[in-house]
């Protein structure tokens, strides 16, 4: 089976591991691994902050942040926070509120923001008869007091230049815009390498604080 063969085109990991295999596009990918302890204690010391996401998910659902602060760790799940003063308290929580699923782990971004909240973008990209066309380039700002910008989680839309333009200013719309759209290109061209068949891409991109554009994840079947 090619086209949405579901089980592999719905893991982040397979599609994660795609497109790391494009040296372009690895600058942009933020790193990734599954889930374990000692890989949660290697990141949080890189990184400082990761996010914690179901290998098969979508909607912003189980996505947790893990933030390393002075007086230890602080997890926050929807707009609740807690904080533990050891790993392995971290670490007990974290797996009771994961339960059996499969999870990675990833470099949390640091997102530029409108009013306090973090914004990113998707963009549609789907295969026509005549190639690969955009179909929608928009910003989705998140509900006040979460960190997820997922529409189903109430995160607001707006045009993909009003979003940056609120965020980052007017001289970075053109050039965000042109990045999202670059890597759009040569992420399809990898993915339809890798799993042919794919004609309806949902690309989730961040822009972190500094402008930076990093590729949260890759839906097949975007709704
Ligand atoms: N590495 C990350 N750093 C910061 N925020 C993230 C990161 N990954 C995901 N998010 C936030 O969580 C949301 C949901 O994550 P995503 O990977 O798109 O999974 P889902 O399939 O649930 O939409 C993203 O839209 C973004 O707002
Ligand atoms: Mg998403």
């Amino acid at each position: 089976m090619t086209n949405h063969d579901g089980r592999q085109l719905a893991s982040k990991w397979a599609k994660t591991e795609a497109l790391l295999s494009h040296r372009a596009l690895v600058p942009h990918v933020p790193p990734t691994s599954h889930f374990s302890s000692s890989q949660l204690r290697n990141m949080l010391n890189t990184h400082g902050m990761v996010v914690i996401k179901p290998v098969v998910g979508t909607g912003g659902n189980g996505v947790i942040k893990v933030e390393r602060s002075g007086f230890g760790f602080t997890y926050t799940f929807k707009e609740r926070s807690v904080r533990f003063t050891s790993f392995e308290g971290l670490v007990t929580a974290l797996r009771s509120r994961m339960g059996r699923r499969n999870y990675l782990i990833q470099k949390g971004i640091a997102l530029a923001t409108v009013n306090g909240r973090p914004i990113d973008y998707r963009v549609k990209y789907v295969k026509t008869f005549k190639g690969w066309e955009y179909r929608s380039l928009v910003g989705r700002i998140a509900k006040r007091g979460l960190f997820v910008t997922n529409l189903s989680q109430g995160g607001d839309l707006v045009l993909a230049g009003q979003g940056i333009r609120a965020s980052l200013g007017h001289a970075y719309v053109k050039e965000k815009k042109r990045k999202m759209r670059e890597l759009t290109v040569i992420s399809t061209r990898v993915l339809e390498q890798r799993f042919p068949g794919i004609s309806h891409l949902g690309f989730d991109y961040g822009i972190d604080r500094q402008g930076k554009v990093w590729i949260f994840e890759v839906n097949t079947r975007p709704h």
